[in-house]
């Protein structure tokens, strides 16, 4: 059986880039995105990993942390963290676990056979300070991953767990949300005093709260 969402994020001890890390323990308070690569000094992981790196603020401002890993080595991760830089234009400056022995990547199936060889996919979990599993995301080797959608998601939930809302198709940060089925037009009238505009019963739009 495959993780699923809400299910507590399995817990590991691994060698890192920064050194031995316990996972619950360094997750602490933070969200946490941990990723998955196929290789090291493999162009397209480049471009992500770099990516992630430029993100730094972006991350920050939601508290998340990410975490990389790959079946290469710590070794190997930090001879390639210097052509990541220097090819990209940043700094890799979070971890990158080493998983030679694929315990990590077992725990969390990043393992998919019929995506060629024994390397991970391109997988995303983003877990929550409860250590709960909040979002997953595959991609195969061949796609890098849009590293903005992981942010808007990350968004999403986190105003959808402080208001009664839902947010819509395509939705960003700053537009409008759905205010959610379950709550009454007398219970919303108290919690979204500004009001909303009925499409349907069952659509009602409004400004996002917090903004
Ligand atoms: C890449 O990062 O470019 C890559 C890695 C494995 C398979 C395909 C592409």
């Amino acid at each position: 059986m495959g993780l699923r969402l809400g299910d507590t994020a399995p817990d590991f001890e691994a060698d890192t880039t920064e050194g031995k890390i316990h996972f619950h323990d360094w997750i602490g308070d933070s969200w946490v995105v941990l990723f998955s690569h196929p290789a090291d000094f493999t162009p397209v992981c480049t471009t992500e990993l770099g990516e992630t790196a430029k993100l730094k603020k972006e991350f920050a401002k939601r508290n998340v942390k990410v975490i990389a890993l790959s079946v290469d080595s710590v070794e190997d991760h930090k001879s390639w963290i210097g052509d990541i830089d220097e090819t990209q234009g940043c700094h890799v400056d979070y971890p990158i676990i080493g998983d030679t022995d694929r315990k990590v990547s077992h725990l969390y199936d990043m393992l998919h056979p019929g995506e060629g060889d024994s390397s991970t996919v391109r997988s995303v979990f983003l877990i929550d300070p409860n250590k709960k599993i909040r979002m997953t995301l595959t991609y195969p080797k061949s796609a890098g991953r849009n590293f903005d959608e992981i942010l808007r998601v990350i968004d999403s939930i986190q105003l959808t767990d402080n208001y009664k809302v839902a947010t819509p198709v395509n939705w960003r940060d700053g537009d409008d949300v759905i205010i959610v089925p379950t709550l009454s037009d007398e219970e919303a009238k108290k919690l979204f005093p500004k009001g909303w505009k009925t499409v349907k019963p069952y659509l009602r739009v409004t400004k996002q709260p917090n903004k």
